[in-house]
């Protein structure tokens, strides 16, 4: 008996299909299919958790406590040390006002906000070149992702974002040190976008998982450390980057106190409690501190003006914008192909791999993202080798 399924039975939901397909698995693909190929694709740092960390987790799942669920909100030993580490290094107070909640990451935390703030068809403002995952959970939520163009050094562009705001918005995004550009916001920019909100009764969203990567004159500002934000501003944290953490899956956001109740339900339904091994590491990890970061910004640092000066070099045909943070580069490539097929040549041709400007939104004709983060400085120079011999042949 062959009964034909009804219409619909088995596809996507409509809010799903309006999700952009993820684009690193396509460039990891292509990578795949070239061996060899070096990758200034991946979004990560080359090096690992402190030791403690490691230890910490070896010793975890000796008590049965270890091994039912925990609060909530994370566990209080790691509550506790993201509230002294977010009064002495962002100056944000929690308490009163707002409440830590720890999270599967940075990932994990947006999608908590958005859930938590936005009805369907509400606006959420997002500066572009985007990090991806924030559109696809905007839009995965029902809501809709507003774009609006940075200048073209790649900082805010304030009347611009003013201009966009309607009745249906209800966020602002911010993302410093950014992905994908590497553009740190100055304080008053910050500043600005957290009174603008405000003002017109929104929310300010601040990712600062790239906080600790910030080199020269760059300074680092947490708009959560302003007086009278904890009311409307949501600020995001991870330890995945800072720490060399990125499977651990622990990040970390602070909340209004008015919204925890209903952030509280969006975690306790899809998390539960965040993973309790991780969270001992991740306990480990903070008591070690900052520091450890330290060293490898520094490498980062030298990593940095290295391509910088290379891409920079007469006859390299592509425009660099500085970049002052996290560990990239959204460069623009002097050619007549789009970012895609830029990115799939390079590859193709040329062994090394980045990540297509338009997976961010970007509005350049054809811009790549430039990642070293997790290379050696043998691969680095190998891989700028390669990826300036790919632009100039395919200029
Ligand atoms: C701006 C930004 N936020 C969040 C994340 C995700 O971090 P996590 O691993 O903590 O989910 C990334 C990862 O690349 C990122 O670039």
């Amino acid at each position: 008996m062959n009964r034909k399924l009804p219409e619909l039975a088995h596809s996507q939901s409509r809010r799903l299909a309006a999700v952009q397909a993820p684009v690193i698995p396509i460039v990891g693909r292509w990578t795949a299919e070239t061996p060899g190929t070096i990758s200034l694709g991946q979004g990560v740092v080359s090096y690992q958790p402190p030791p403690q960390a490691i230890a910490a987790a070896r010793a975890f799942g000796d008590t049965l406590q270890d091994h039912r669920y925990g609060p909530v909100e994370g566990l209080p030993p790691l509550v506790d040390a993201i509230e002294h580490k977010l009064a002495r290094e962002n100056g944000i107070t929690v308490r009163p006002h707002s409440r830590v909640l720890v999270t599967a990451g940075g990932n994990q935390a947006f999608m908590n906000a958005i859930l938590a703030i936005t009805d369907p068809d509400d606006a959420v403002i997002l500066p572009t070149p985007y990090y991806f995952n924030h559109e696809m959970a905007i839009v995965m939520a029902g809501a809709r992702a507003v774009g609006v163009p940075t200048r073209s050094d790649y900082q805010l562009d304030l009347p611009a974002l003013d201009a966009a705001i309607d009745g249906r918005t209800r966020a602002v995004v911010t993302v410093s040190p950014n992905n994908p550009t590497g553009a740190v916001y100055p304080e008053a920019d910050l500043r600005a976008v957290n009174a603008l909100c405000r003002s017109r009764g929104l929310f300010h969203i601040h990712d600062e998982a790239y906080e600790y990567f910030s080199y020269g004159e760059a300074r680092i500002f947490s708009p959560g450390s302003i007086a009278d934000a904890a009311e409307h501003t949501i600020s995001l944290f991870s330890l995945s980057k800072a720490y060399g953490m990125a499977s651990w899956r622990i990040g970390y956001m602070v909340v209004p106190l008015a919204l925890n109740d209903a952030i509280h339900k969006i975690q306790d339904t899809i998390l539960i409690c965040p993973p309790a091994a991780s969270q001992h590491a991740a306990h480990a990890a903070m008591h070690v501190g900052r520091a450890y970061a330290a060293p490898h910004v520094e490498q980062l640092d030298r990593t940095r003006r290295t391509v910088y000066a290379e891409l920079t070099a007469l006859g390299v045909p592509c425009d660099v914008p500085p970049a002052q943070g996290a560990f990239y580069y959204l460069i623009r490539a002097h050619t007549s192909l789009d970012s895609m097929t830029l990115t799939e040549r390079l590859i193709k041709e040329h062994r090394v791999a980045t990540i297509p400007g338009s997976a961010f939104a970007d509005a350049s004709p054809c811009s790549i993202r430039i990642s070293y983060g997790a290379l050696d400085a043998d691969s680095v120079s190998e891989g700028l080798r390669r990826l300036i011999g790919g632009l100039k042949a395919l200029a």
